[in-house]
């Protein structure tokens, strides 16, 4: 095996034998605690009884069909999403396997829809600067990650993009994040001034005659756990809508009740054009999901809708979604979230409170990251964006979780997540807060202070 994102002298994984709950058994005995769900995919814990049943049920009638033919839990899952998600009427959805897969989906669902329109204007729209070409860019923001495809990395900031370049799609344009401790713009505690930025990008890059699209992660997940300014997020709806332009959330990470309610853009109040779903999604199976609003969606009643994977749609992993839904609702897991996520948000601050390494506590739901610091003051990261793939003081922390306290969390980020399964108990956070008391002591120790 090649390992992502890795160089591969190093690779000797530990071999896991069994999981169960938010843990993972090894072929010698090691019982460890998946503090990252498995890449953020096993929202529920692995082996929930509920899935499995239904999974079974499914294999033993079918497995996949083509789209060509509908099948029920498909349909049933096309249509729950619809439901779920907000905004009115029959939205439709495209199924693909990964979230890079689905976010080529919606870039390209945005530039066909933006197409098409002019197509159906004719003439009349290409008045005045609106000439050629038809509206094709992208804004997306430098802490984003929207997967590893061509298109979905072109339009990612996070560092891995720098592996795609120089051949990523163009049209790409990077907005300064929402970010409100570590802003580009100083003190910018709503996001106004990020969102006033935004606009003044999408006026420099041609507006709606050149612009197709914002998108944006709604709690930004791999680049920092950054929930976005409530502000923000209504002034990003308001911007798009005044530019004609339409608006993309990407709930990869945050979908299925990461952050406490089963979409994180609810916590906004925002209805976006299109979103985004994977990860947790297809619980066991891989699965992601476009979802289009009615409105977009209807450019495809005549016009092609030029996208296509084999397996898109697959039943049996649409069956492990509907049902990880039913859990959600019937297992009371978003109030668990809910619960957990804020006794877990009192313990890290105490956390804060104790080690100077730790900048800033941050996150919603059972989604946090204690943000590492050299420095308090000048807020000097203990690991610098470049810095990703070199040995630094977070993946020292990383492996003293692992090798000492039986924790696995991911070490190549810019501070410790906390991402446990939606499943996990008051005794699991006192474990994983316990651990963490003791492995902050390591990057404590590369605290410099005083500016340095
Ligand atoms: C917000 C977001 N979008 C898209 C992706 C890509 O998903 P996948 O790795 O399934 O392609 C990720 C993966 O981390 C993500 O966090």
């Amino acid at each position: 095996m090649l390992q992502c994102w890795s160089a591969q002298k190093s690779y000797l994984p530990d071999v896991i034998v069994r999981t169960e709950g938010c843990w993972m058994h090894t072929d010698d005995g090691r019982k460890i605690f998946d503090l990252r769900s498995a890449h953020e995919c096993i929202n529920l814990g692995f082996n929930h009884p509920r899935i499995l049943d239904a999974m079974q049920k499914q294999m033993n009638s079918l497995i996949y069909i083509t789209d060509d033919f509908a099948s029920e839990p498909t349909a049933l899952l096309a249509k729950k999403l619809s439901d779920i998600t907000p905004g009115e009427g029959n939205k439709k959805v495209w199924f693909g396997q990964s979230g890079a897969g689905a976010v080529e989906a919606a870039l390209k669902v945005a530039r066909f829809y933006k197409y098409n329109q002019l197509l159906e204007k004719g003439r009349e729209a290409f008045q005045g600067s609106n000439q050629y070409p038809y509206p094709y860019k992208i804004i997306s923001r430098y802490r984003s990650w929207h997967g590893a495809g061509g298109s979905a990395m072109s339009a990612s900031g996070d560092p891995r993009r720098w592996f795609g370049e120089p051949v990523s799609m163009p049209g790409v344009v990077f907005a300064p994040d929402a970010y409100p401790y570590r802003s580009p713009f100083g003190e910018d505690p709503d996001g106004h001034r990020a969102a006033d930025y935004l606009e003044y990008i999408i006026e420099m890059e041609g507006g709606s005659g050149f612009v197709a699209a914002v998108i944006v992660e709604p709690v930004v997940g791999s680049n920092g756990i950054i929930p976005a300014p409530k502000a923000y997020m209504k002034r990003v709806r308001e911007i798009c809508d005044k530019h004609g332009l339409l608006l993309i959330v990407d709930e990869t990470m945050t979908g299925l009740g990461r952050t406490g309610k089963m979409l994180a853009i609810e916590h906004y109040d925002v209805v976006p054009d299109i979103l985004v779903m994977g990860k947790a999604l297809g619980v066991y199976c891989p699965l992601s999901a476009c979802i289009v609003s009615a409105e977009v969606a209807s450019t495809f009643d005549d016009y092609i809708f030029g996208h296509g994977q084999s397996f898109s749609g697959h039943a049996l992993a649409c069956r492990a979604a509907l049902e990880s839904l039913k859990v959600i609702e019937e297992e009371g897991i978003l109030e668990n979230t809910v619960k957990l996520g804020e006794y877990l948000h009192q313990e890290l601050k105490k956390l804060g409170d104790k080690h100077p390494s730790v900048g800033e506590v941050r996150g919603l739901g059972l989604m946090w990251t204690l943000e590492l610091v050299k420095d308090r003051e000048s807020k000097k990261p203990i690991r610098s964006t470049g810095e990703k793939y070199d040995d630094n003081p977070v993946k020292e922390l990383a492996d003293f979780l692992y090798n000492e306290k039986d924790i696995y969390l991911p070490s190549d980020k810019f501070g410790v997540w906390i991402m446990p399964p939606l499943i996990v108990t008051a005794d699991e956070i006192d474990m994983i807060v316990s651990a963490l008391d003791k492995a902050l002591e390591i990057t404590d120790d590369y605290y410099t202070g005083n500016n340095s």
